[in-house]
């Protein structure tokens, strides 16, 4: 299969692209598009045949459920049972916007591999140009996970799209650069008190000014049994080929961890803030500005994914605050280490 690759720029006229993307969703085929968050793998979230092509194409387990995306805040209805207060409130306060929003599932709406074996579905309203004029020209709800082989990094670039899914998938949206860079907040809301079962750019501290006290497991607690977790969260995620170890944010740390490295031999991938770029690593790619949280979940993907076109054995990355946007940032670096930090 040949992929093609759609320009979706401000600068011109794309209305055709448009129209050939949605003329291959229609067609019960997939689309990879930008939303503010992460590259997305679309289908109609109605249609059972195409949905299953995202979990081909992704190498997804099928016991994973998909995030629905709706265009408007009034489709909400047709997908749930009912809208809890609380959900009402997140929606007036974060949508458009990287939140997904669990309720009840309304029965034999959704394709059934959207939600299998579930009662509850994941919707959210993406706040991307380009994610919204697809949304409201399909006029259909759209079914999609990140855009990546599953286990990769998310893709936050139409290049990285294109490196996981060539040949596989018909067409990408070609947006640029996504703005947040990790994937949106998921707050179940069907449980007594609401509970974020992966952060995201919506942070808690947000949330809570709207709602009231959150939940959030830590990465510790989440490999406890009884808290509840997304289905997604016992696969491997974000992970390079190399290993990768979580390290402090300090230059001498640093300095000292690669040194010992490469004297076993080792070619270290260095993955810090701008001001580490003078450390003798083998291989550096930035975070951005040291402190600059934005900047660093922007580059975080793009970072880890890099790591996989040098020969680095080996893969240091530092860590942050968790505190804001932190949170989400520390919870995929977590991920991408299996929780492991460099011993010094
Ligand atoms: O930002 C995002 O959310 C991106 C963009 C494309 O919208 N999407 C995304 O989808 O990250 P995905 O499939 O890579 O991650 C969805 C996560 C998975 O961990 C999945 O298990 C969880 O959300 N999830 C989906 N539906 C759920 C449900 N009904 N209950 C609990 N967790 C759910
Ligand atoms: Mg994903």
């Amino acid at each position: 299969m040949e992929t093609v690759l759609l320009t979706v720029d401000d600068f011109v006229d794309n209305s055709e692209n448009y129209t050939q993307a949605v003329h291959l969703l229609n067609d019960g085929q997939v689309v990879a598009f930008p939303t503010e968050t992460v590259y997305g793998l679309g289908a109609v979230a109605t249609d059972e045949q195409a949905v299953k092509k995202i979990f081909a194409a992704k190498g997804r387990p099928s016991d994973n459920p998909l995030i629905v995306h709706i265009g408007t805040i009034e489709e909400v209805n047709r997908y749930v049972v009912d809208i809890p207060e609380i959900a009402k409130k997140c929606m007036a306060a974060f949508w458009p916007g990287p939140l997904t929003l669990v309720m009840h599932v309304k029965p034999n709406v959704l394709a059934e591999s959207v939600t299998p074996g579930m009662q509850t579905v994941g919707l959210r309203m993406p706040d991307h140009p380009v994610a919204l004029k697809l949304l409201q020209t399909l006029k259909k709800p759209l079914a999609a996970p990140s855009a990546n082989r599953s286990g990769k990094p998310s893709p936050t670039k139409a290049s990285h799209v294109f490196e996981d899914l060539q040949g596989i998938i018909p067409c990408i949206l070609d947006g640029g650069m996504t703005g947040i860079g990790v994937e949106s907040t998921v707050l179940d809301v069907t449980l007594a008190q609401p509970v974020i079962l992966r952060p995201g750019g919506v942070t808690k501290e947000m949330l809570e000014e709207v709602i009231g006290p959150v939940l959030e497991p830590n990465f510790e607690q989440q490999k406890i049994e009884a808290t509840p977790k997304a289905p997604g969260m016992k696969y491997t995620h974000y992970a390079p080929n190399a290993p990768v170890y979580l390290i402090e944010q300090d230059l001498q740390i640093m300095q000292q961890a690669v040194q010992t490295l490469q004297q076993q031999q080792h070619k270290v991938a260095v993955l810090a803030p701008e001001n580490f770029a003078a450390v003798n690593a083998d291989y550096y790619f930035s975070f951005g500005h040291e402190y600059e949280l934005e900047q660093m979940s922007a580059n975080l993907y793009d970072a880890l994914r890099a790591c996989d076109k040098t020969d680095a054995t080996i893969i240091l990355a530092t860590t942050t605050e968790r505190k804001g946007v932190g949170t989400a940032i520390m919870n995929r670096l977590e991920k991408a280490a299996g929780g492991n930090w460099y011993q010094y």
